[in-house]
């Protein structure tokens, strides 16, 4: 059962328009119950939530930790690197071991593109996708979204820069389909080499140059730089990278407007953007990480409905 036109939050391509603006009016509710000084809601009081995270995280899994307790589920977690997966232990029986205490929902984390996909056509329970690879991170482009929205009012005609590591990045992926659905325009930009090559079949602008890309958006969305995804050098030296696609001062200065300035975590200080950008005013990051919550609160309400 899902409230949503999905059963399971796979990826933003798959969720329509409807659903998303469902789940950010949702969001709207869980922000004002977790504002509250009773934080807690007996929502989800019957199910169980396993969090799968076969991959590092901070924000995202304690975020839908926080989210799943908030609403009062059952939490049980399991982190790849201290389980029997070292031991050779396949997805699906590891999942279906965890499913066999009486799990619910799933919340995936996975390095591998399509994880979530693969597992929904396995088990018998819902699935969340807290990120594959370099595929999708719907709850981040949620939260992001949310996020622009409550410092902008609106999604529509707003023009999104996606800046840096686009081809690595699970979040510009979902940004690009959950934006564009709500009325944004979109722009990545940085280097020849961290752009994929399809990137504008999606009917976004393409720009290689930062300070052009800066003039052109309302929001400038850094992203970091994967350093661990990448194989092979995609640049000649992070300082020149810096130089070319560094978010600095003197360039939101330098521009005749105040833009506002996300990023999704974690940061690489001084790469892609300077200490004084992040923690700034025009920053909303930890604004982002705050509607994290509430934007998985709805998510984990709407799919159990
Ligand atoms: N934004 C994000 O996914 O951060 P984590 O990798 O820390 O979860």
């Amino acid at each position: 059962m899902s409230a949503l036109s999905v059963n399971h939050l796979l990826g933003i391509k798959e969720v329509s328009t409807d659903d998303i603006k469902l789940i950010l009016e949702t969001a709207n509710q869980f922000k004002e119950v977790i504002n509250r000084p009773i934080k807690k809601v007996p929502t989800l009081r019957d199910i169980t939530i396993a969090n799968l995270f076969f991959e590092n995280s901070t924000r995202t899994r304690l975020s839908f930790e926080l989210a799943e307790k908030r609403l009062s589920a059952d939490v049980i977690n399991f982190s790849a690197s201290s389980s029997s997966v070292s031991k050779g232990e396949t997805l699906v029986d590891t999942v279906n071991n965890i499913l066999s205490m009486k799990v619910d929902m799933v919340v995936m984390r996975h390095p591998n593109p399509g994880a979530g996909v693969f597992l929904s056509k396995q088990i018998d329970a819902t699935i969340v996708n807290a990120g594959d690879g370099a595929h999708e991170h719907p709850t981040q482009a949620l939260l992001d979204a949310y996020s622009i929205k409550e410092k902008l009012g609106d999604l529509q005609g707003v023009r999104v820069a996606i800046i840096g590591d686009v081809l690595h990045s699970r979040v510009a992926l979902s940004n690009i389909f959950c934006l564009q659905k709500l009325g944004a325009e979109v722009m990545v930009c940085g280097p020849a080499t961290l752009l994929p090559k399809y990137i504008s079949s999606l009917g976004v602008h393409v720009e290689y140059n930062l300070d052009k890309a800066l003039a052109w958006c309302d929001v400038a969305n850094m992203l970091r730089v994967q350093h661990e995804r990448q194989d092979i050098k995609y640049f000649p030296s992070v300082r020149e990278y810096t130089m070319q696609y560094g978010l600095t001062m003197d360039r939101l200065n330098a521009l005749n407007k105040e833009i506002v300035v996300m990023h999704p975590g974690p940061i690489n200080r001084g790469v892609e953007i300077t200490t004084e950008v992040a923690d700034s005013h025009q920053s909303i990051i930890l604004r982002q990480v705050e509607n994290g919550v509430a934007v998985r609160m709805a998510v984990l309400y709407l799919l159990s409905q």
